[in-house]
């Protein structure tokens, strides 16, 4: 941990207001009154009870240990530490995963949020601007935020380039697998997998594109510990860890039981790591087969219809929502193509527009044994490909989404046939692409 570091304020930004930036110590209220205020607007921006005391100790401390980086919207002379921000901004660099074993750092944004008195007036442009420019400037290829509605964020340059569902399967009756689980299943207290979790998801995390490195919050949430719920002694989560048939642990499930007055027995799935196809079946063999539960809802489930696969009746699986889950925002083209893997050759000129300026150009990709190259091509010779926003690009970036999908839609322009077809073909990744984590 370290200690409060001076902010600056920026002024001229927005009349009457400033800007200050500065680092979550991961101190307590007391020994940091600034960020415990950041946290009290936030909260209150985004409708929630406010934590006091432990609870909000805690908190403090793991964004301390995210590392995250602070703005706050002020009135004009206000002291941080004595005044709650009309505007909230965290960001915090994490590894974004691009292909199986391949990585690269993402500025991740989070609680962003405006007092309600002060929507509307350029508050949210002017902390993304500035914080975008600043991550630019620090060569981060891309930033990557989930959004609490869809239509705000595609003007700064953000696309969906990964989808969630919730589902509820039906798990009365007699339910079998298509194939028989292998290895064993443990319950545990759920403070054991203090370390394991952490270590299992970070293997997790290496073979899904799309993914992101997790935040400390998930620590807490999965051993049953935040002091905001019976002072961290425990709520009656349960978890289950898989091994495999040598005794080491290779994923595991924190559920909760929705109590007897529901109709339907049920259970929530908190949270599920898999670092091995055979581990996500036996963990689902394990919620299938709980006694007396008719139905398990799980609402962070990959789009893939594994789970649907995994079952020998796939309309017990039935998907109650679905949504965008990652947004990604390419700031550096060159260097965002270079670190994904690939699996074909191909080359391309792409034109990218872009509002604020960073990806914005005409730009040949040409990808051999697996490499990108990417260099910047005078506006009219080659003549392009195909014409898209960055918003569109970063949405296709890591193959979740296809290019020739979003020609289909309207959303970019195809000026040599096949092209977008030929986009998504070279885009193509080695895996489902989802991001198992929220931040
Ligand atoms: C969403 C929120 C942060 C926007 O802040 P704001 O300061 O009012 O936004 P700005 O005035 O800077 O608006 C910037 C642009 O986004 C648009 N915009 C802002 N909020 C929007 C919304 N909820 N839906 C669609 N567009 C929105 C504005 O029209 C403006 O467009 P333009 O610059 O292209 O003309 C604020 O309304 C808020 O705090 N909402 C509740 C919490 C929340 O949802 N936070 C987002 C978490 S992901």
């Amino acid at each position: 941990m370290t200690q409060p570091t001076d902010s600056k304020a920026v002024t001229g930004i927005l009349p009457g207001l400033e800007m200050h930036r500065f680092a979550a110590t991961g101190l307590p209220a007391t020994q940091d009154p600034r960020m415990a205020r950041m946290l009290t607007a936030l909260e209150r921006n985004f409708y929630e009870e406010v934590p006091a005391g432990p609870a909000l100790d805690q908190i403090l401390e793991l964004h301390g240990l995210d590392g995250r980086t602070y703005v706050g919207v002020y009135e004009a002379g206000a002291d941080p530490a004595q005044t709650d921000p009309v505007g909230t901004y965290a960001s915090f660099v994490k590894p974004l995963q691009t292909g199986v074993g391949r990585q690269l750092d993402a500025f991740l944004v989070s609680e962003v949020t405006v007092r309600t008195t002060h929507r509307r007036r350029g508050i949210l442009r002017t902390m993304m601007e500035s914080e975008l420019d600043r991550a630019a400037a620090q060569q981060l290829p891309v930033a990557a935020l989930s959004a609490s509605e869809a239509t705000i964020y595609r003007r700064f340059g953000f696309g969906v380039a990964t989808v969630r569902r919730t589902v509820q399967v039906d798990t009365g009756g007699d339910v079998s697998l298509v194939a028989a689980p292998t290895g064993s299943l443990r319950m545990v207290d759920p403070k054991e997998l203090a370390g394991l979790g952490p270590s299992l998801y970070a293997r997790a995390l290496a073979q899904t594109p799309g993914s992101v490195g997790r935040v400390a919050a998930y620590d807490v949430s999965e051993t049953d510990s935040w002091r905001s719920k019976n002072d961290g002694k425990g709520t009656g989560l349960l978890a289950a860890v898989h091994e495999d048939d040598g005794g080491t642990p290779r994923g595991y499930v924190t559920y909760r039981f929705n109590g007897w007055k529901q109709e339907v027995p049920t259970v929530k799935v908190t949270g599920l790591v898999a670092t091995t196809a055979a581990s996500f079946r036996a963990l689902w063999d394990h919620l299938v087969h709980l006694d007396l539960i008719q139905r398990v809802e799980w609402g962070f489930a990959p789009a893939d219809r594994l789970l649907e696969n995994l079952l020998v009746d796939p309309r017990r699986v039935k998907t109650t929502e679905s949504e965008d889950q990652l947004w990604l925002r390419i700031l550096d083209v060159p260097a965002a193509f270079a670190g994904r893997p690939y699996h074909r050759d191909g080359e391309l000129v792409l034109e990218v527009t872009d509002p604020l300026g960073h990806a914005a150009g005409t730009w040949r990709l040409s990808v051999r044994n697996g490499t990108a190259e990417v260099e910047e091509v005078a506006d009219v010779v080659p003549a392009p490909d195909l014409t898209l926003d960055v918003a569109e690009l970063s949405s296709i970036y890591l193959g979740g989404v296809s290019a020739e999908l979003l020609r289909q839609a309207g959303r970019l322009t195809e000026h040599r046939p096949g092209a977008a077809a030929e986009l998504t073909a070279l885009l193509a990744a080695d895996r489902p692409v989802f991001c198992m984590t929220g931040f």
